[in-house]
C-alpha cells in the first residue's frame, strides 16, 4: 500500500447508535477506517462490541446515524435504498455463522441460486457454480444436498455461493464460529486462497485468535473505534488514524491478550503456542 493509492472503502468518522426501550446506545463513535483493495482483514472484539453492526453497515445493509462511507469515492450511503440494493447485489458477498443454504436443494442448486434468480440461464449458472465449487474444493460434492455434508464442507457451499456473482468484497461475520479449529482454519485457507486468486477483498469476523493469525490485517473493536489488534502493528498502518495506533484494548471482555501486547514470559507462550 502506499500514500497515494486511493482506498476502496474509506469509513469517515461513523457513528452508529441504537435505542432500546428509550435509551440510547452507543455501539460504532467515530469510527474512521480504509480498506485497500485486496485487503484480507480479521475483525475481533468481544460478544456486543459491534462487530456484526460494522460488518452490516460495510455491506449496506444499515446505515450509521452519521459519518460517511465512500466506495472508490462514492459517498454511497447518498444513494437510495433502490441504489443501494444494486450496489450490493453487485459488489457484495456475504456468509454469516449459520450458512443459510436451501436444505432442499444440491450444493450446485444452493451456488447457482444468485444467477437463476438474477435470470441467467441454468446452464450457464450451473457451469459457473461448479467452477466455484471446485474452487472451495468440493468439486466432488456438488450433488449432495446440505444436510449430507460436514459443517465445513457446508460453510464452504456457502463461500461458493456469496461468490458467484463476483463482488468485489467478501464479508464473513463469524464464519467459523460453530466449526472446531481445524475446520475453521481450512475455511480461512479458501478465504486467503480466494483473494489472492480473483482480488476480491475479504473482510472476516472472528472470536478466535489463532484464526485472526491467519489473516495479515487484524484489528479490534474496541469503544466504538477500530484499534490494531496488536499496538504499533505496521499492517494497520495508514488504515486507522494515528493516534490510535499505539491504543490499547479498553473494554478486553472475553478477550485475551495475545501477542506482542503481552508483557509476561507466560502470557507469550501460552497465547503464541499452537
Ligand atoms: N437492531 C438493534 N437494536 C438495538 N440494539 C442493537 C441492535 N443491533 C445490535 N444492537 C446492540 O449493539 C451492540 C453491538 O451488537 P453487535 O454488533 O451484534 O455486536 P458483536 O457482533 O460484536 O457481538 C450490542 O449491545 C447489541 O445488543
Ligand atoms: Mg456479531
Amino acid at each position: 500500500m502506499t500514500e497515494s493509492e486511493t482506498p476502496f472503502i474509506d469509513i469517515q468518522g461513523i457513528t452508529k447508535n441504537f435505542v432500546h426501550r428509550g435509551e440510547r446506545l452507543s455501539v460504532l463513535e467515530d469510527l474512521n477506517f480504509r480498506i485497500f483493495p485486496g485487503d484480507q482483514i480479521a475483525i475481533m472484539g468481544p460478544s456486543g462490541a459491534g462487530k456484526s453492526t460494522l460488518l452490516q453497515l460495510l455491506g449496506t445493509l444499515d446505515v450509521p446515524t452519521s459519518g460517511k462511507m465512500y466506495f472508490e469515492g462514492e459517498d454511497i450511503f447518498q444513494r437510495s435504498s433502490s441504489g443501494l440494493a444494486r450496489f450490493r447485489n453487485e459488489q457484495i458477498g456475504f456468509v454469516f455463522q449459520f450458512h443459510h443454504l436451501l436444505p432442499e436443494f444440491t450444493a450446485l442448486e444452493n451456488v447457482m441460486m444468485p444467477g437463476l434468480i438474477g435470470r441467467m440461464g441454468r446452464r450457464q449458472a450451473a457451469s459457473r457454480a461448479q467452477e466455484l465449487l471446485e474452487q472451495v474444493g468440493l468439486g466432488e460434492r456438488i450433488h449432495h444436498q446440505p444436510g449430507e455434508l460436514s459443517g465445513g464442507e457446508q460453510q464452504r457451499v456457502a463461500v461458493a455461493r456469496a461468490l458467484f456473482k463476483k463482488p468485489r468484497l467478501l464479508l464473513a461475520d463469524e464464519p467459523t464460529g460453530n466449526l472446531d479449529l481445524r475446520t475453521g482454519a481450512g475455511i480461512h485457507a479458501i478465504l486467503r486462497e480466494l483473494n489472492e486468486t480473483t482480488g476480491v477483498t475479504v473482510i472476516v469476523v472472528t472470536h478466535d485468535p489463532r484464526l485472526a493469525e491467519t489473516m495479515p490485517i487484524q484489528v479490534l473493536v474496541d469503544q466504538g473505534r477500530l484499534i490494531p489488534r496488536k499496538q504499533g502493528d505496521p499492517q494497520v498502518e495508514g488504515r486507522i488514524p494515528a493516534e490510535l495506533m499505539d491504543a490499547t484494548p479498553q473494554n478486553p471482555g472475553q478477550m485475551r491478550p495475545v501477542g506482542a501486547v503481552s508483557d509476561t514470559e507466560d502470557n507469550q507462550n501460552s497465547s503464541v503456542a499452537d
